[in-house]
């Protein structure tokens, strides 16, 4: 039976934790790819609040497998507190599966992410979690996997090699070195509690898709974030385009049906890099401050702008989104006018595509077209009906722009404020 993934189509935080959360209703597993604990994915339920990083977001449902598979980069001693913690407010952390193919974080990776960010001439603005440096390692082939937390003698002699290593760059770089006995004494207990966990979890997703389960898979990030298609060099360092949960879950390309696209109402990034619609006025700051547009991970506040039809439509392109999850249109329920970028004007030329150099984008002019606001709280609206005009007519223009069908619209952070078209 089919599994479906879900991804952000922007520079992430489009509110794919309670998309996952709300579409678990129908899954019988959760399956998270790519990235690590850079993510930050928010789930209200009721009046509480929290924000997952490396646990997939269907952990909240009670009887769904939540699987971390091959492609996500794992902070040890971070998923193990995060778990702990989930377990201490009642949930039921025997759902979740650790691949034992994962790449595994350490203290070392987050230092070099630290350091190469504080030493840059060109700054990327990382979450500082190591997730670079766990990803070079991966293709570098030193990495150490998940696997290993079932072995703690194998574990012990590969982590303190590669942390030898690293701290022989600290040093060069006039860094304080690593304790490495007192980091590998954190590292075995953590591994300790992890160990029950682990499982080659290629099998489980198959065994599930063979039974005719639903299984969703989790992006995280977005797609203008990836390495390979978003605006490079200020992207992550993974595959967060739906082509990247085949491999990062092994799951076959044709056991795929949908690709769902979480598409904010308007823009935001956090970090460095190109971002042709951001807003320096009074604009971006009501986005901001109506938006709560606060970073989950790092509480670093996220620049704001209007919705960008370019860049989403060519993050919808490469990844085949045919279902579009809209959320956070409420935070534009103020405003008198609604900009969309519909072309990027570039030397005197429009174009509809997005240029790969970030030097380019940075460049661009956007083309606006201006669409009425609607004046109106929408945040109790529970169907599309009851939406006014102008916020259909909204929609119905960003659809049309990315070329797919909009099937949920989020009105509001909790559960109860979503609907389908
Ligand atoms: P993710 O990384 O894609 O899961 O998104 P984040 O959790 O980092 O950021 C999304 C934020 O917006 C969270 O604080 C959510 O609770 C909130 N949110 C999600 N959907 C809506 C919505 O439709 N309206 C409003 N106002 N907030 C939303
Ligand atoms: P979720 O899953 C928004 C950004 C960082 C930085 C760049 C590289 O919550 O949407 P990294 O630490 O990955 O090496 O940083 O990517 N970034 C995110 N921005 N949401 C995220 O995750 C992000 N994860 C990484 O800010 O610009
Ligand atoms: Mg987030």
């Amino acid at each position: 039976m089919p599994a479906d993934i879900l991804i952000g189509t922007q520079w992430g935080d489009e509110g794919k934790g309670k998309l996952i959360d709300v579409l678990t209703r129908d899954v019988d597993m959760v399956v998270r790819f790519q990235g690590g604990n850079n993510a930050g994915h928010t789930v209200e339920i009721g009046d509480r609040k929290y924000v997952l990083h490396l646990v997939p977001s269907g952990i909240f449902r009670p009887g769904v497998k939540c699987v971390i598979g091959n492609g996500v980069v794992v902070d040890v001693l971070g998923l193990t507190s995060e778990m702990q913690d989930l377990a201490r407010q009642g949930m039921d952390v025997s759902a979740i599966e650790l691949s034992d193919r994962a790449q595994l974080i350490f203290e070392y990776h987050k230092r070099a992410d630290a350091i190469g960010e504080d030493g840059a001439t060109v700054k990327i603005g990382t979450t500082r979690r190591g997730i670079g440096p766990a990803y070079a390692d991966k293709a570098d082939r030193c990495g150490i996997r998940g696997i290993e937390l079932t072995r703690p003698e194998q574990l012990e002699k590969l982590f303190r090699a590669q942390a030898a290593k690293y701290n022989r760059l600290f040093a060069r770089a006039g860094q304080p070195e690593l304790d490495v006995d007192a980091e590998w004494a954190k590292v075995k207990e953590a591994a300790a509690y992890l160990a029950p966990f682990v499982r080659n979890t290629v099998y489980s997703v198959d065994a599930m898709l063979k039974a005719g389960k639903n299984v969703l898979c989790e992006g995280a990030q977005g797609g203008l974030l990836d390495i390979d298609h978003g605006t490079y060099p200020f992207v992550t360092s993974s595959s967060t385009v739906s082509g990247g949960a085949c491999s990062g879950a092994g799951i076959p390309p044709r056991m795929v049906r949908d690709v769902w696209g979480v598409l904010k109402a308007y823009t935001t990034r956090v970090g460095e890099g190109p971002f042709p619609t951001e807003l320096f006025d009074d604009n971006g700051e009501n986005l901001r401050k109506v938006g709560n547009e606060y970073g989950a991970t790092t509480g670093r506040p996220r620049r704001c702008g209007w919705f960008d039809a370019v860049a989403s439509g060519y993050s919808c392109m490469i990844s085949g989104v045919n279902k579009l999850a809209v959320t956070k249109l409420d935070v534009l329920d103020d405003l008198p006018e609604l900009q969309i970028c519909v072309a990027y004007e570039l030397d005197g030329k429009q174009t509809a595509e997005l240029p790969a150099s970030a030097e380019d984008l940075v460049r661009v002019k956007p083309v606006y077209e201006t669409l009425p606001g609607w004046q109106c709280s929408t945040s109790g609206v529970t169907s599309y009906d009851q939406l006014p005009e102008n916020a259909k007519r909204y929609l119905a223009r960003l659809g049309e722009l990315v070329n797919a069908e909009i099937a949920i619209v989020s009105v509001g952070p909790r559960r109860d404020q979503t609907f389908e078209v």
